[in-house]
């Protein structure tokens, strides 16, 4: 089989989209991690084309970057203020090289589920039949303000007419048209041409209708009295040709495009507890047997690796996730979790985390800018940022990695198989060796050697006989009493112990 790669991609998107009640322009507005515009070049891209041009004209400034940052080797073209599909077009072809031939096909901006798939059918189809203009048409119940498609006597198609000039054509009592407000099969708007047909055609288009717009459909009329081959080719998946004009259609076709990629996902082996409540962006990619747990949300370009359980109640964002990690009730974004790495419930994990393989990041822990070693455990309650923590090491509950002073952040070292206890303060900039010990509840500001504990908090003194003297008469003041009595021998003294507190084995938390 050949295949058949049109010589270019003309997406139109220089309407206003006034609809969308918005300050973003239409087709920045984003489903399934995308912008509209970025579906639709998507699409035009997986058709192979030789050129792809995108024609701006609204907000063209802020569109134009959008392009321009989607894909450096796309065209942007300004269509000037003649207004209409047609003239979009046109601007359009000047924008690409000169004596350009072969099969240009037309999109539009703001259609996102259309498929590359289908653009490469309509290509063949289209370059099989040696047409001049091919489209895609679909019939529905009620066409509502698409244009027509106007077949002759012998269901060939002889015309598109836009539904407001059927209309006039009705109320003037035209007995040829009477009908074509009734017609139910509409043009969708996406074409495969004969450039050099419709270059010409286009020359010849006017203004002279209801909208006073040059439209692209009037080609169709023109190529065919020309005696050239003019296809409709039926569409049956109608979501692929549906536009955004609106926020409720934003909506609708934003759920429609994430229950296709998740099933598209489930077919490809993974699998997803409660599709309904799942949302995974577009570009995202999933191995087999991860288990997706209800109300996940898997966004941007994130990968995540073979038998891993992401969720319930998890949002993942740019994330690269290792083979069987396990990311439970965790909100995470531009974090590198590795295999066999567990996270959660209730982490925080922000841009720069890393996590080595097998380790892990527990309940109510927020990272920014930490490298956690293979094998580490930052198990509880601990804020950490900017950090490298060695393999293995063992940050204790409560542990804050004091990174800011105000004025800069500076960066904080835990060594290998090292181990911070509990409720420690460690602030940076400082450095915890390899193999050394943090005495739980330290505010570490000097770096600790291998073999060393830090020991950096008050001493511990005991005052005897305290609370018969200033508690006496409570339950505590009977308790202490009755624990005295019956200890054997009364070694009560008063005064403050002589024996430093350094404990022989730190009050970390053990996971
Ligand atoms: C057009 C078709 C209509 C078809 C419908 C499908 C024409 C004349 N009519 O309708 O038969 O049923 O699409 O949705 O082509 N655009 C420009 N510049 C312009 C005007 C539009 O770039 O001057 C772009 C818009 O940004 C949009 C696309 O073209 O992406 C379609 O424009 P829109 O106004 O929605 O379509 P209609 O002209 O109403
Ligand atoms: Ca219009």
């Amino acid at each position: 089989m050949t295949s058949h790669h049109p010589a270019a991609v003309i997406i139109l998107a220089a309407g206003q989209g006034t609809r969308m009640k918005s300050s973003i322009p239409k087709v920045l507005h984003r489903i399934g991690g995308r912008s509209l515009l970025g579906h639709a070049m998507y699409a035009a891209r997986q058709a192979s084309p030789q050129h792809l041009a995108v024609v701006v004209r609204h907000e063209r400034e802020r569109v134009a970057a959008h392009v321009a940052e989607l894909d450096q080797s796309a065209i942007v073209a300004d269509q000037d203020e003649v207004p209409g599909t047609g003239r979009a077009c046109e601007c359009g072809l000047a924008a690409l090289p000169d004596g350009l031939t072969g099969t240009v096909l037309v999109t539009m901006g703001d259609v996102p589920l259309l498929a590359g798939e289908t653009l490469r059918e309509l290509t063949r189809v289209h370059e099989e039949r040696g047409s001049a203009v091919t489209l895609l048409s679909a019939v529905v119940d009620d066409a509502g303000s698409y244009g027509r498609v106007v077949r002759d006597a012998d269901g060939e198609l002889a015309e598109i007419m836009e539904f407001k000039d059927a209309v006039r054509r009705r109320e003037a009592g035209d007995p040829d048209y009477s009908h074509v407000v009734d017609i139910r099969e509409f043009n969708a708007g996406i074409y495969a041409f004969d450039v050099e047909v419709l270059r010409r055609a286009l020359e010849q288009v006017g203004q002279a209708n209801e909208q006073g717009e040059k439209y692209l459909t009037d080609v169709i009329k023109i190529a065919r009295e020309e005696g050239r081959a003019v296809v409709a080719h039926p569409v049956t998946d109608l979501m692929q040709t549906e536009g955004v004009n609106d926020k409720v259609q934003l909506a609708a076709l934003g759920k429609e495009l994430n229950r296709r990629v998740v099933e598209q996902h489930m077919r490809d082996g993974v699998i997803v507890v409660d599709p309904a409540t799942t949302w995974v962006d577009a570009d995202v990619s999933i191995g087999q047997d991860t288990v997706v747990r209800p109300g996940t949300q898997i966004l941007g370009a994130t990968t995540i690796g073979a038998e891993a359980t992401i969720g319930p109640d998890t949002t993942v964002s740019d994330c690269e996730i290792g083979d069987g990690a396990s990311v439970v009730r965790t909100q995470a974004e531009h974090a590198l979790i590795g295999p066999r790495a567990t996270v959660g419930p209730f982490s925080y994990l922000r841009p720069g985390t890393v996590l080595g393989e097998g380790g892990k990041i527990g309940g109510f822990v927020e990272t920014k800018n930490a490298d956690i070693g293979p094998g580490a455990k930052v198990p509880h309650l601990t804020y950490c940022g900017d950090a490298t923590i060695g393999e293995g090491a063992n940050i204790g509950a409560g542990t804050i990695f004091a990174n800011y002073d105000g004025v800069a952040k500076h960066h904080t070292t835990v060594g290998r198989h090292s181990f911070v206890g509990s409720d420690s303060v460690l602030v940076a900039p400082v450095e915890i060796a390899d193999g050394a010990y943090v005495a739980a509840g330290s505010t570490i500001e000097g770096r600790v050697e291998p073999g060393q504990i830090g020991v950096a908090r008050a001493r511990q003194r005991n005052v005897d006989g305290w609370v018969a003297r200033r508690r006496a008469g409570t339950r505590t003041a009977e308790a202490a009493q009755a624990a005295q009595e019956a200890s054997t021998g009364d070694d009560g003294g008063e005064g403050i112990p002589e024996s430093a507190n350094v404990p022989d084995d730190t009050t970390t938390q053990e996971s």
